[in-house]
């Protein structure tokens, strides 16, 4: 059998990709003492500790171990409890109990990344490998890493949201966030509708629910020019959108009264207590009263700042108080460079009203990564965009994002569509 081999530049330019994502997974960790490293906040949440190892279990079970001849396992009992999901290679640590371990130790991680980052750079260096094998697990791999990046900031930031002191990952570095301001008047951008060509197309990296590229229908509709911002979403509040089970599903109105929601997840009201237990020292008051708790800690919320972590259901409810109603995926897509429109990448992913289906012709990834995608796709809505905390350059017009309706840990907003 004749492998195919790498140029030398493209194999160089892959380890150097490599190092580079690998390393900016220790950055974001970087701030975290090892107490915060080791806290799992919920079960949809894993502690900041298993994503680094998790994603280095991926090279290794992937990639090292079928791939690289005469590689060592760091330690046999690490493909127990670094498995997430993936049945074909056997059972695994219960995802609720991922926060229990507080053994390996961070720097325990820290070993297992740099003896996997070692032989996964050996193999890239290496002439006798399988090019057209090696690369795109490698790809892959680095995919994961960064969307592993993206969950360890979010469930971060929702395990400090449990602690009163709300304390913040890192502090604000550069100007303090601007204080509430008037915001601007959205504008609807008219889409004619029709045949439109929707998934990947170009060359390069995508994940496989994002192909087969193919025709959807559109129908005449119009598309919001910007995100719906805090200035918006506080007049819903104030309009009692919490309280009028007229503008929710049926399922949404059961979440809000089953966990008591008045506000996206990370708000505080000006009469919570948490406000004047040190979270918001400094912090000066703005006209709305609210105050969010992010990366940076606790804020005035900015009226023209888009609103996040927010659900489903909340974003459907929002969008039926303002007479309009979600993009479907396909409306979103086809819009992304429509003249005018703006924040469409890297704000806040964005809920569309389109269910988390296989494209027609869809097929998964061959071998492990098989169940990388295609066994979610039932029960999830699709997201669009990206947010702050998704990694530069890992997003597309055609990536798609998923959770459950009633998601709202993550960056998720919402833009307006309407019928025409
Ligand atoms: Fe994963």
């Amino acid at each position: 059998m004749t492998l195919s081999r790498p140029t030398p530049q493209a194999a160089g330019a892959l380890r150097d990709k490599f190092r580079e994502v690998r390393a900016a997974s220790l950055a974001l960790a970087a701030p975290l003492s090892a107490e915060d490293q080791c806290i799992q906040s919920m079960p949809d949440a894993s502690p900041t500790k298993w994503h680094l190892a998790h994603t280095t279990w991926f090279f290794e079970t992937v990639l090292l171990e079928p791939h690289a001849t005469g590689y060592r396992p760091f330690d046999v009992r690490f493909h127990y409890l670094f498995n997430s999901y993936y049945e074909a290679l056997g059972p695994r640590h219960p995802r609720p109990q991922r926060g229990l371990l507080t053994r390996p130790s961070v720097d325990e991680v820290h070993a297992y990344r740099r003896h996997v980052d070692e032989a996964v750079v050996a193999l890239l260096e290496q002439g006798g490998i399988d090019w057209a094998v090696v690369e795109p697990i490698v790809t892959l791999g680095l995919n994961h890493e960064q969307q592993h990046q993206e969950l360890l900031l979010t469930d971060i930031l929702h395990a400090l949201s449990c602690n009163p002191m709300l304390p913040a990952y890192k502090p604000a570095s550069g100007p303090a966030l601007r204080l509430a301001s008037v915001p601007p008047a959205m504008r609807w951008i008219a889409q004619e509708g029709g045949v439109v060509e929707v998934g990947h197309a170009s060359e390069g990296f995508s994940f496989d629910n994002e192909t087969p590229r193919h025709r959807a229908l559109v129908q005449p509709h119009a598309i919001a020019d910007r995100l719906v911002n805090c200035g918006d979403y506080a007049q819903f509040i104030a309009d009692g959108g919490y309280q009028r089970p007229e503008l929710w599903l049926s399922d949404g109105w059961a979440a809000v009264q089953a966990n008591g929601w008045r506000h996206p997840a990370y708000w505080l009201a000006s009469d919570d207590p948490r406000l004047g237990f040190g979270g918001a020292s400094g912090a000066a008051q703005n006209a709305s009263g609210w105050h969010v708790f992010g990366l940076h800690g606790v804020r005035p919320v900015e009226a023209d700042a888009p609103v996040s972590q927010l659900s489903f259901y909340e974003a459907a409810a929002y969008a039926e108080w303002a007479g309009a109603r979600l993009p479907t995926e396909f409306e979103w897509e086809a819009a992304y460079d429509a003249p005018g429109i703006s924040q469409m990448a890297g704000h806040v992913w964005q809920w569309t009203r389109s269910s988390y289906d296989p494209y027609p012709g869809f097929r998964p990834m061959p071998g492990i990564a098989a169940e990388y995608n295609g066994k979610f796709m039932v029960g999830q809505l699709v997201l669009r965009g990206g947010s702050v905390a998704t990694p530069a350059g890992h997003t597309r017009p055609s990536y798609r994002n998923f959770f459950p309706p009633a998601a709202r840990w993550q960056f998720s907003g919402l833009r307006l569509a309407k019928d025409l």
